[in-house]
């Protein structure tokens, strides 16, 4: 167990007595050569993960250690479950009131207080739920595989739908008249397809193709652009229709269209087409079923409910001669102070510079260097009935704007149920500061102006409640994610921890506001932490 006080000691600035570092590796090495080490314990190097295993310890006469995790987030809980599986005793110190941090799903009868002391409390209906920040799942994520160990049901996330909207007020669409995504994408795809098959024509690519190759080009565009025989495009039926084919109109009324090319290019609307092959937003996506929570609840199991203290803000983190030791408040009563053999610390790089630590001046200023401080929004909007489905026949999937809501989610569950939840907007940079800057009911309020233009009336009066998330209000998180360079050497120096600490986040991965990247952050410091102990 880890030994715990009072934290009546104020800080002292120990050496960094214990250093993992180079030396450790080289000696590690060594072992490894020996045939003293398991392979399990082998410095982390790209991609490769071999977990930590308990026959490491017992096959090697070592004792079992005590690590503190600072962060109940999915890096710390990952973290803390890795090397739990290995027999390592772990402790996870988590500031806020449950786990998960930037996963945050909340559901009726859920508070949140902002940095602000603005309250909301969600009045969503049973069954109804609003991912706040984490809400996709790309399936080549290592998150996928934590979903299918843990035991956590999924489904389906919809993140592209032909027959969402897109609504670019500032370039030519009016209210009312918003554009399916089909059919923008057949008049983009059209018209270019158009050009180029005009250039084949004209030999401006004779330098680049051969006359096989022209051919086996404009047999692409005249299918993939719907193009006329003479090499034109006039519309097709994939931009859709006003009626669609029936027993009764078996052709379906075309809608009219298109628009002329210039007016197609200048919707600006094939800006938004990259977004669905992008390699990590591209379908299939998922979502666990419920609720994004749900991986850090099936972690919080796993490693044992008490394990995990809630309410208990860390405030320093030092290394000393034998380990580490780690001071922490509590909601009632003096500060404690836990002692172990080592430290895991994933809490927001720009947090973790306020607390009271004896690491290294060129720690603290590599975590300057990945600040989480930038800012994202989300609003859920409850539904009494499903419009969009009913009226507009959009099942998921994303409508997308260049208003200042920026996107909006439609449900990716509860098809055919009677209430919904939508999220109105999710934004980013300027356009989520100044939602954050609003109270809750204006936050609505303008999220539903804007939603009217695209939706109707309806999506005004259908309304019965909302609860609005500004991530850098959030206590103990103050921000959605960093941008992090990882060729900066202050990377490889948090990689690598500093005596017995070790840095956990998405912000220390190569792909940030992402779990995928959280988790792998967590992999790589358990794997570095046990070669520090293998190496001992
Ligand atoms: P966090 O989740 O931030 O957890 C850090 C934890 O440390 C928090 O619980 C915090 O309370 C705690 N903490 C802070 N200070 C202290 C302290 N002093 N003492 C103790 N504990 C402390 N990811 C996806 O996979 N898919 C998505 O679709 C997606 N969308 C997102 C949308 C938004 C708007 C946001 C904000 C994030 C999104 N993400 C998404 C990213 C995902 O949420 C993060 O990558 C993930 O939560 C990072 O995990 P973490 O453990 O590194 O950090
Ligand atoms: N992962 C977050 C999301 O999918 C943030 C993000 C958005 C990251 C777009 C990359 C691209 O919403």
């Amino acid at each position: 167990m880890v030994t715990e006080k009072s934290a009546g000691v104020s800080r002292r600035n120990f050496l960094h007595a214990v250093g993992a570092g180079s030396s450790a590796g080289v000696l590690f090495a060594t072992m490894g050569a020996m045939g003293l080490a398991p392979a399990a314990a082998a410095q982390p190097t790209s991609g490769d993960w071999t977990p930590p295993s308990g026959s490491d310890f017992s096959l090697t006469g070592r004792g079992r250690k005590t690590v503190v995790i600072v962060g109940a987030g999915p890096a710390g809980l990952a973290s803390a479950y890795e090397l739990q599986k290995a027999g390592y005793d772990v402790t996870v110190l988590e500031a806020r009131h449950r786990p998960g941090g930037r996963t945050l799903t909340v559901r009726g009868g859920d508070s949140e207080t902002d940095s602000d002391g603005v309250t909301q409390t969600a009045r969503f209906d049973d069954g109804i739920y609003m991912n706040c920040g984490a809400g996709r799942i790309a399936q080549w994520m290592v998150t996928m595989d934590y979903l299918r160990e843990l035991g956590v049901p999924y489904e389906v996330f919809t993140n592209a739908n032909a027959d969402a909207y897109l609504y670019n007020e500032k370039a030519g669409s009016r209210p009312g008249a918003p554009t399916r995504y089909r059919t923008a994408k057949a008049d983009w795809f059209g018209y270019t397809s158009e050009l180029l098959s005009y250039a084949t024509d004209q030999g401006a690519l004779d330098q680049k193709l051969t006359t096989a190759d022209k051919d086996h080009l404009r047999d692409f565009l005249r299918s993939w652009g719907a193009l006329q025989a003479d090499g034109t495009y006039t519309g097709g039926n994939n931009r859709g229709f006003s009626e669609y084919p029936s027993a009764w109109n078996e052709h379906g009324t075309p809608l009219t269209g298109p628009a002329s090319m210039s007016e197609v290019f200048g919707s600006r609307m094939g800006m938004y087409f990259p977004f669905e092959v992008n390699w990590e937003q591209s379908m299939l996506m998922f979502q666990p079923t419920g609720g994004m929570d749900a991986i850090c609840d099936h972690f919080v199991r796993a490693i044992g409910k008490n394990n995990v203290r809630y309410n208990s803000p860390v405030t320093g983190v030092e290394n000393t001669s034998s380990g580490v030791a780690v001071t922490y408040q509590r909601a009632h009563g003096p500060a404690k102070r836990i002692e172990a053999d080592y430290a895991i610390v994933s809490a927001p790089a720009q947090l973790m510079r306020r607390w009271d630590t004896n690491w290294s001046p060129e720690i603290d200023a590599a975590l300057g260097e990945f600040s989480i401080g930038s800012p994202a929004g989300k609003i859920g909007l409850q539904y009494r009935s499903r419009f969009w489905e009913d009226d507009h026949r959009i099942f998921g999937g994303i409508t997308e704007t260049d208003m200042d809501l920026a996107h909006i989610w439609y449900p990716s569950y509860g098809y055919g149920e009677k209430k919904g939840l939508v999220v109105g907007y999710y934004n980013t940079g300027g356009n989520a500061r100044s939602y954050g800057a609003m109270s809750p009911a204006q936050r609505q309020a303008r999220a539903v102006s804007q939603g009217v233009k695209i939706h109707g009336e309806k999506y005004a009066t259908e309304l019965e409640s909302s609860f609005s998330i500004s991530w850098d209000k959030v206590p103990y998180v103050e921000g959605a994610w960093a941008f992090p360079d990882t060729s900066s050497s202050g990377f490889t120096q948090l990689q690598a921890g500093e005596g017995r600490v070790f840095f956990a986040g998405d912000w220390m991965s190569e792909i940030s506001a992402w779990q995928h990247g959280a988790f792998w952050s967590a992999r790589y410091a358990v794997q570095a932490l046990h070669a520090q102990v293998m190496a001992s």
